[in-house]
C-alpha cells in the first residue's frame, strides 16, 4: 500500500471517528452559505435568510451621531459591511465559530467619522421603539457582557439568530436575554432585540 493511499485512509478514519463528536451540543460548527464552518480569521456579510426584510447588515448613521447603530441596507444591492467573529473562549489552533458561544462581532473595512470600536455592542432600551437597540463601540463595564453576541441555530439548516446572552462571559449574572430582529425607522431598518427573531445567514466575503 503507498504511503498517499495510506495516509488517506488514516484520514478518512480518524474523521469517521471524531465527527460524531462535534454534533454535540455547543459544539455544532456555524455555517455559511457553502456549508463551510465561519472562521475567525475569516470575513463574513450578514445577511436575512428570507427577501423583504432588507439587504446586508451595516453601519447607520441613525440621526446624524455617533455613535453607529446595526442595522440592515435598505436594498438588495451588495453593499454593507463585513464582519469578523472573535470567540470569547476557543482552544488553540481553534478557527471555527461554534454555536450557542459568546463571541464578539466586527465590522471591519469601515471608513466612518466616528472614532469609536466598529464591535456590535447592546445599546439602550430606546424609548421612541421601545427595543434595545444594537449600536457599535467597546463596552468597558466589568465583563465587557454587552460586546458578547451568539449565534443560535433555528430549525433549518444553515439559517440563524442572533442572540444577546453573555452566560459564557459572567456565568453568574443574570441577563434578560433578547434575540434580534429589524426595527423599520423612517426609511432605515435598524437591528434590536425584544421583537421578533431575523432569521440569517453567513456569506463569507470573498465569494
Ligand atoms: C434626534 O436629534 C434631535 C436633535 O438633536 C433630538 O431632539 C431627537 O431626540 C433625536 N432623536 C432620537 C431618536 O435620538
Ligand atoms: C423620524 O421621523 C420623525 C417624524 O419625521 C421624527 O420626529 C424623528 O425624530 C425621526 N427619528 C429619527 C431617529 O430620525
Ligand atoms: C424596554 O422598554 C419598554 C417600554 O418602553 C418595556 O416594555 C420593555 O420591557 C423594556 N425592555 C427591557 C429589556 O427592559
Ligand atoms: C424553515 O423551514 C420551514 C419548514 O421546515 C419553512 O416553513 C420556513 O420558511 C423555513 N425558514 C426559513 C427562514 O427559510
Amino acid at each position: 500500500m503507498s504511503m498517499k493511499l495510506f495516509a488517506s485512509l488514516s484520514l478518512a478514519l480518524w474523521l469517521l471517528v471524531a465527527t460524531p463528536t462535534l454534533s454535540q451540543s455547543n459544539n455544532r460548527y456555524v455555517m455559511d452559505t457553502h456549508g463551510d464552518p465561519l472562521e475567525s480569521d475569516e470575513e463574513y456579510f450578514i445577511r436575512p435568510a428570507i427577501t423583504d426584510n432588507g439587504g446586508r447588515f451595516t453601519l447607520i448613521n441613525r440621526n446624524q451621531s455617533c455613535p453607529l447603530h446595526v442595522g440592515l441596507e435598505n436594498t438588495d444591492l451588495p453593499q454593507g459591511y463585513p464582519v469578523r467573529f472573535t470567540p470569547f473562549a476557543r482552544e488553540e489552533d481553534d478557527d471555527e465559530v461554534r454555536v450557542d458561544r459568546d463571541l464578539k462581532v466586527e465590522f471591519v473595512e469601515v471608513s466612518s467619522t466616528c472614532v469609536q470600536s466598529t464591535a456590535w455592542k447592546l445599546g439602550e432600551n430606546d424609548t421612541s421603539i421601545g427595543r434595545r437597540v444594537i449600536v457599535t463601540g467597546l463596552d468597558d463595564g466589568t465583563h465587557s457582557a454587552g460586546n458578547y453576541f451568539r449565534i443560535e441555530e433555528t430549525q433549518n439548516a444553515s439559517i440563524y439568530n442572533i442572540r444577546w446572552c453573555p452566560t459564557e462571559v459572567c456565568p453568574t449574572c443574570r441577563f434578560i436575554c433578547g434575540t434580534g430582529g429589524i426595527v423599520r425607522e423612517n426609511g432605515t431598518i435598524l437591528f434590536a432585540l425584544d421583537g421578533s427573531a431575523l432569521p440569517v445567514v453567513f456569506q463569507k466575503k470573498d465569494d
